[in-house]
């Protein structure tokens, strides 16, 4: 057998064997909107890691108990259960140590993401009442868009159910970094999973802030006028690939790649490893929004510590103080919500 490495896990298989870097891997996960374009294969590359002990997938589709039984012959050790509907929610979610959600609907062309808002934050309500009466200690990766106010709904409803803990409410917006990456190894001729960016802000247009000052390598640009073009395309490489798919959706692939990435680093902070660094969505008393993005170092209870973000271009301080009025209205649209309907 050749020898293959898998990127989502951490781990590396050598013929039939698999030799993790981490004592532990039984893990569940939870994957809420598991029959969708992001849901499918997120639930494939989770299916691979080694982590994950138990892989229970829910949606309200009836394609789902179908994913679950094609999942389940794959040959790792990951047990694969099917649940459906909001009835077996619970089920779906107790004791699971994280719970990844990409379910609701997803941006067509002409669309932003705030126009997904109203469905999808009763679905992110519905979804983190259920996670406070049945697994308040998970970590919550939310991938549902609008992020920025996705994230401060789950965060209330959590906080009036009494079950609120910052440090295990996530916004995944790993797929920001991964475009970056990829886009300066483009530019700069490298391979793109030697490349880091740090992301901050929040996940849409104007409020999605890579530094580029900060990567590694720095871009290969000249001018001021490249970096601004870089960023732009970083911005709005979602409305990209919407367009392409002229109708069929958004992102889904790449996104499954995020998420899966993100969960995986996720488990390999609560299994012990140590120095885990993901740019994510989260509460913060950095700066003025009550939620931001920036690296935060993982550990076992989810953010271990928010790393935040210093010495930035003059460039990436200009975007990030015309991003903030954007990012505050998202927040607030989240409390608006719960408020208005609790
Ligand atoms: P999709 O429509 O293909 O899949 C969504 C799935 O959610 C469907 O299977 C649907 O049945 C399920 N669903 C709907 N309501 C549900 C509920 N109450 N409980 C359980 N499952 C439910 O959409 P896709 O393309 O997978 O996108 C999902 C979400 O991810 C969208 O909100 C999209 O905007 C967002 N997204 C986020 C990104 C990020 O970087 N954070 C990137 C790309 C998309």
């Amino acid at each position: 057998f050749a020898s293959i490495k898998l990127l989502t896990s951490g781990n590396v298989f050598i013929g039939a064997k698999i030799f993790s870097v981490t004592s532990q891997r039984n893990y569940k996960v939870a994957v809420v909107g598991a029959s969708g374009g992001i849901g499918q294969p997120l639930s494939l590359l989770l299916k691979l890691n080694s982590l994950v002990s138990h892989l229970a997938l829910h949606d309200i589709a009836p394609i789902t108990p179908g994913v679950a039984v094609d999942l389940s012959h794959i040959n790792t050790p990951c047990r694969v259960t099917s649940h459906k509907g909001p009835e077996q929610l619970a089920e779906a979610i107790r004791c699971a140590s994280v719970v990844v959600i990409p379910a609701g609907i997803p941006r067509k062309p002409g669309m932003s993401r705030d126009d997904l808002f109203k469905t999808n934050a009763g679905l992110i309500r519905d979804i983190a009442k259920a996670v406070a009466r049945n697994c308040p200690q998970a970590i919550l990766a939310i991938v549902t868009n609008p992020v920025n106010s996705t994230v401060p709904v789950a965060a209330e409803i959590l906080r009036i159910e009494g079950a609120y803990d910052g440090r295990r409410v996530m916004g995944v917006t790993t797929l920001d970094v991964v475009r970056s990456c990829t886009f300066i190894g483009e530019l700069n001729g490298v391979d793109p999973t030697l490349v880091s960016v740090p992301v901050i802000g929040g996940h849409s247009g104007s409020t999605i802030i890579p530094l580029f000052s900060q990567s590694s390598p720095i871009p290969n640009v000249c001018s001021l006028a490249d970096i601004r073009a870089l960023t732009t395309r970083v911005q709005e490489a979602g409305s990209e690939v919407v367009q392409a798919k002229a109708g069929g959706g958004s992102a889904t692939l790449s996104m499954a790649f995020a998420a899966a990435k993100f969960t995986s680093s996720v488990l390999r902070a609560l299994s012990g490893e140590k120095n885990i660094v993901e740019c994510a969505y989260v509460a913060s008393g950095l700066c003025a929004p009550a939620f931001f993005a920036n690296p935060v170092l993982l550990g076992q209870y989810g953010v271990e510590r928010n790393l935040g973000f210093n010495c930035i271009s003059p460039f990436e301080t200009e975007i990030l103080r015309n991003a903030m009025p954007e990012l505050l209205k998202n927040i607030q649209t989240g409390y608006e919500f719960v408020y208005r309907r609790n």
